[in-house]
Order: C-alpha cells, then sequence, then structure tokens
C-alpha cells in the first residue's frame, strides 16, 4: 500500500521524506490556505522533492475553466497528479486530462456510485473521504470496502487513494480492505510506530545489556 502525505507543509514532507515514507503528496485548497503558501509555487517545490504523484487541486468548477487549470498545473511537473471535484463538469474533465496524458485524482467522493463514475471517466486515483463520512455518522470504511468490490468485480484500474484518514485504524483497516494509497496527515503516520509494549521491551534490552557493561563498539 502506498502512502501519500495530506499536508503543503515543507518541512513535513521533508522529514518523512527521510524516513522513506512518502510515495506521494496530495494537497487541497485549505491546505494550500494553511500553508501561507502560492499554489503553484509551493506545488512545483514539492514535486521537487518527491519523485512520486503530487496532487495539485483546481478551483474551478466549470469543465473547460478544469480543462485549462488542469492542463497548466499539469504542466509544472512530470509527477503531478491534477485534482479535480467528482462533479460531471470534474468529471467530463477528468476523461479530457486523461487524454492529454495527464494523471487524474478525482476527489470529494462520498459514495461508491460517485467512484464507478471516476472511474468510467478512467480517473487516475479515486479519493473517498472516510472521515468527513465518519463524521456524520455515515460508514467511511463501508465505503472503501464497496469500492474495492466494485473496481474488482470490472478489473477498473483507477487506484483507491483513502483520503480524509483521522486515525491509525483508518490506515489499517484501509490496507485490510485493500486500498491501493492512504493519504493522511503527518502526524497519523508518524503515530503507526506508536506501541507501548516496544517502549518498554526496548528499555529493558537496553537496561540489561547496560548491566553486563558490554558495548558493541
Ligand atoms: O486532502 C484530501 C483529504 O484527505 C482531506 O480530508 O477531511 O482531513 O479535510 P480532511
Amino acid at each position: 500500500m502506498k502512502f501519500f502525505v495530506d499536508t503543503a507543509e515543507i518541512s513535513e514532507i521533508t522529514e518523512l521524506n527521510e524516513l522513506g515514507m512518502v510515495d506521494g503528496v496530495t494537497t487541497n485548497p485549505s491546505l494550500i490556505k494553511k500553508s501561507g503558501r502560492d499554489i503553484i509555487g509551493v506545488t512545483r517545490e514539492i514535486c521537487s522533492i518527491v519523485s512520486g504523484p503530487v496532487s495539485a487541486e483546481v478551483t474551478a468548477t466549470k469543465s473547460d475553466e478544469i480543462i485549462a487549470e488542469g492542463r497548466k498545473l499539469g504542466s509544472l511537473a512530470s509527477n503531478i497528479a491534477v485534482k479535480v471535484p467528482l462533479t460531471w463538469d470534474g468529471l467530463k474533465a477528468c476523461k479530457t486530462l486523461r487524454s492529454d496524458g495527464f494523471m487524474v485524482n478525482v476527489t470529494l467522493c462520498f459514495s461508491a456510485n460517485q467512484a464507478l463514475l471516476a472511474a468510467k471517466a478512467d480517473a487516475s486515483f479515486i479519493s473517498p473521504f472516510i472521515g468527513r463520512l465518519d463524521d456524520i455518522n455515515l460508514d467511511g470504511m463501508g465505503l472503501i470496502n464497496d469500492i474495492r468490490i466494485i473496481y474488482d468485480n470490472f478489473g477498473f484500474e483507477t487506484e483507491i487513494l483513502a483520503a480524509s484518514i483521522r486515525t491509525v485504524n483508518h490506515v489499517l483497516d484501509s490496507a485490510r480492505i485493500g486500498a491501493d494509497v492512504i493519504t493522511a496527515p503527518p502526524g497519523v503516520i508518524k503515530s503507526l510506530v506508536n506501541h507501548p509494549l516496544t517502549d518498554k521491551g526496548l528499555a529493558v534490552f537496553l537496561a540489561d545489556i547496560e548491566k553486563t557493561g558490554q558495548k558493541i563498539l
């Protein structure tokens, strides 16, 4: 399963990239606003750091304008995945941008029917938002499972990019279901390593070997 980092903060991307845990990056207009940077500049910088897909989201809503913005974003670097909303205009633009040769990430997906449309529009990635469904007491992981079944039924090549991830359990359950990618905030990815028994066991090992006075170097 690929790990994408859901942020536009250069320092966070760099830190995780040095751990070898960054297979790609996703941004969105809210993450761009939070970064305080301009879309073009920060996107170009992210692409210079990360070799995997970097999702950059359009801000237009009409298909012809989405296509124009997508072509501009896609021209920034070869690893750009143009992010378009799951609307009829977004789906129409997706087909055109894919025929142009760009990667396209169809975002703001909240139903399996929407995901079916994205696959039929030849999306490179579909971004179902787990956390935002859970936030309103709907079943975010159930959506990932439904999309996995449907895509496997018909051999759709669109990659399931599980998004809006809030917890390590979202990561675990996405892996169990077989999502191709998760995109998560840096903090969630970093917390995957945590377990109290690991910390306790390491402390005991180090204390015991210290009592022997031995050193390897
Ligand atoms: O960037 C796409 C998605 O992961 C954002 O989800 O709910 O954390 O804003 P959210």
